[in-house]
């Protein structure tokens, strides 16, 4: 399954990714990055493994509706099957939701539909929840609103601030968006309008109690 990454910033999503396509735990490719940034670290990381980048800044184009446009062509250009949004920080518009309809997944750092849009450990934190977590779903044309795919949950420590919960929630992103991307690579999740699991689901109880230890 042939993928364009689509990456405003550090780029760790899509080294996970990378590492998981290396290990064979996710049957992908990575047909391309493309940023609205040119100062994306994730760019580096693409360039140095070989892959094919691009840059489409907002600041290039008339207006908005042309930047949407150009990142739709750019990205269709690398015929991907899936769009992967690895902390692309703006929201994709008409252009290219229509190019690939039920092909767009994004990765949240919260338990949607808690939280949604910037800043979501920040939202945690200031809420008091004492679960948060990442949420892979589809894109639609709302902020964060599409179907979920998977969630993964941690706990909020008492000494938590917005970066420290980011830090636990990032690990736990790198094991979940390779592992849907797979899943979606070998029919586990079906994508559609509702997507549809056949995948086992492994619960582990004692783990998933998070309480004082005393
Ligand atoms: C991630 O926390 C992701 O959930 C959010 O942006 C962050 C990107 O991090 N959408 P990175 O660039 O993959 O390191």
């Amino acid at each position: 399954m042939k993928l364009a990454v689509l990456v405003s910033g550090a780029g760790s999503n899509l080294r996970a990714i990378a590492a998981a396509i290396d290990a064979k735990t996710c049957a992908a490719s990575i047909a391309l990055v493309a940023s609205d940034k040119d100062s994306a670290a994730a760019l580096e990381f693409a360039r140095a493994r070989g892959v094919e980048t691009a840059v489409v800044r907002p600041k290039d184009h008339a207006d908005r509706a042309a930047w949407d446009l150009a990142l739709a062509e750019r990205v269709a250009a690398a015929t991907p099957d899936l769009v992967v949004l690895a902390g692309f920080m703006r929201i994709v518009g008409a252009p290219i939701l229509a190019r690939f309809p039920y092909r767009i997944v994004n990765v949240h750092p919260a338990l949607l539909p808690s939280f949604p849009g910037t800043d979501g450990p920040a939202q945690a934190i200031a809420k008091g929840v004492r679960i948060a977590g990442c949420t892979v779903h589809l894109v639609d044309a709302g902020v964060d609103t599409g179907p979920i795919l998977a969630q993964a949950a941690v706990p909020v420590l008492p000494t938590d601030d917005a970066h420290a919960l980011h830090a636990r929630i990032q690990v736990y992103e790198h094991r979940l968006l390779p592992w849907v991307i797979d899943a979606i690579a070998r029919g586990a999740i079906v994508l559609g309008e509702k997507p549809t699991f056949t995948y086992d689901t492994h619960f582990d109880a004692a783990a998933a109690l998070v309480s004082p230890t005393r």
